[in-house]
C-alpha cells in the first residue's frame, strides 16, 4: 500500500508527527530553517497528500493547481489568512488550524506588551545598555497606570476573551469590545464585566486598544491614519493579531516626523506590536528605532507547551482525516 506523504514546510516540535503511524505515513521535513521560497514550496508539495504549512507560506490558487495530490493542509497557526480557503473548498482540500491551545500564550504576549509599554521598558532598558541612564531619578520613566483603566478589545474571539479576563482580574480594567458580529453570549463566556460597543466608541473611550481580530476583508488596514488619530491621545495600542490590520505607513506617520525621526509629542503613550507588516520590518525602519514602540518578532504562541499542543492538534487532525477515507 502506498504511504500517505506528509510534507512539513519547517521544523516543528515533533509531538504531533510522532502520533502518525509510520506504516501509513511518510513524513518529509524541510531541511531549511527558514520560510521556503515559493518555488521550493511548490516543488516540495507537487507529490504529497498533506502539507503542514506555516503562517509564512502563501497558499494560493496557483500553488494549489500545481500540487494536484494535496488533500489536506494543516496550518501550524490559528490564523488562516495565508491560505485561499475558498479555492481549497472548491478543490475539496480540507484545511486544519490550531485553535484554542494558543489562547493563553498569545494573551500573555498581549499582557507582556501592555505592561512593558505602560512602564517604558524599552527606553529604560536601552538607557542602561547605552550608558545614558543617570541612575534612580524620581522624575524618570514615569509610566502609565493600568489599574482601573478602560481596555478596548478589537475582536473578542477566544484570544481576546482570554486577554480581557487577565486584564480585568489583574488590573480591574473595565473592558469594552468591538466585534464584527453582535451577540456574544456574555453569560456563557463569563464576560459579565465586558460591554460591546461601536467601533467609534471603542476608539474614543479606550485607554488601551488591543487588537485580536483575524485578518479579513473587514479588518485589513482598519487602523489607518484617521482611525489612529481617533484613538485617545496618550493611549496604548497593542497588536498581537496580524500586522496588516494596522497600516504600517500610517502608524509611522502618526509616531514619527517627516525625517523618520521620533516625534517627541507622539499621539500614543506607547505602541506594542507582536506582528507587523511586513514581517519582519527592515532593521532601519523608524518604528523599530522609536523609544516608545516595542516590537516583538511574532512570538504570540511561542512557548514549548503551546507549540507542542499545536503540533499534536495537527497530528491528531491528520490521523482522523485519513481514518475516515
Ligand atoms: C497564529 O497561530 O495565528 C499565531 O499568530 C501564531 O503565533
Amino acid at each position: 500500500m502506498n504511504k500517505i506523504k506528509v510534507f512539513v514546510s519547517r521544523k516543528i516540535l515533533e509531538d504531533g508527527l510522532l502520533i502518525l503511524d509510520q506504516n501509513r505515513f511518510s513524513i518529509y521535513i524541510s531541511p531549511h530553517d527558514r520560510p521556503l521560497t515559493r518555488d521550493e514550496l511548490i516543488e516540495a508539495c507537487r507529490d504529497v497528500d498533506v502539507l503542514i504549512s506555516m503562517l509564512t507560506d502563501k497558499i494560493d490558487a496557483s500553488l494549489l493547481d500545481q500540487c494536484p495530490k494535496l488533500k489536506l493542509i494543516a496550518n501550524y497557526a490559528v490564523g488562516l489568512n495565508n491560505i485561499d480557503l475558498e479555492y481549497c473548498r472548491e478543490k475539496g482540500i480540507k484545511v486544519l488550524n490550531t485553535p484554542d491551545v494558543l489562547n493563553h500564550s498569545t494573551a500573555e504576549t498581549a499582557l507582556l506588551l501592555m505592561i512593558a509599554c505602560a512602564r517604558k521598558l524599552k527606553s529604560a532598558q536601552s538607557a542602561l545598555q547605552t550608558g545614558t541612564d543617570p541612575g534612580f531619578s524620581p522624575m524618570q520613566y514615569l509610566g502609565f497606570d493600568l489599574r482601573d483603566k478602560t481596555l478596548g478589545i478589537y475582536g473578542m474571539g477566544r484570544i481576546g476573551r482570554q486577554f480581557a479576563k487577565m486584564a480585568h482580574n489583574l488590573f480591574n480594567m473595565q473592558v469594552i469590545y468591538f466585534n464584527r458580529t453582535r451577540g456574544i453570549n456574555q453569560e456563557n463566556m463569563d464576560l459579565h464585566f465586558a460591554r460591546q460597543v461601536s467601533f467609534e466608541e471603542l476608539l474614543a473611550a479606550s485607554d488601551v486598544v488591543s487588537i485580536h481580530a483575524p485578518l479579513n476583508e473587514d479588518s485589513r488596514g482598519r487602523f489607518d491614519y484617521e482611525t489612529l488619530l481617533k484613538m485617545k491621545r496618550g493611549s496604548l495600542l497593542i497588536n498581537t493579531g496580524r500586522g496588516e490590520i494596522i497600516k504600517t505607513e500610517d502608524l509611522t506617520r502618526v509616531m514619527c516626523d517627516q525625517n523618520g525621526r521620533n516625534n517627541i509629542d507622539t499621539h500614543f503613550f506607547a505602541v506594542g506590536l507582536d506582528v507587523t507588516s511586513p514581517e519582519p520590518l527592515d532593521k532601519s525602519h523608524p518604528l523599530l528605532q522609536h523609544p516608545d514602540i516595542l516590537i516583538l518578532p511574532h512570538i504570540g504562541s511561542a512557548t514549548k507547551r503551546t507549540r507542542s499542543e499545536m503540533s499534536k492538534i495537527l497530528g491528531l487532525g491528520i490521523q482522523d482525516f485519513f481514518a475516515l477515507i
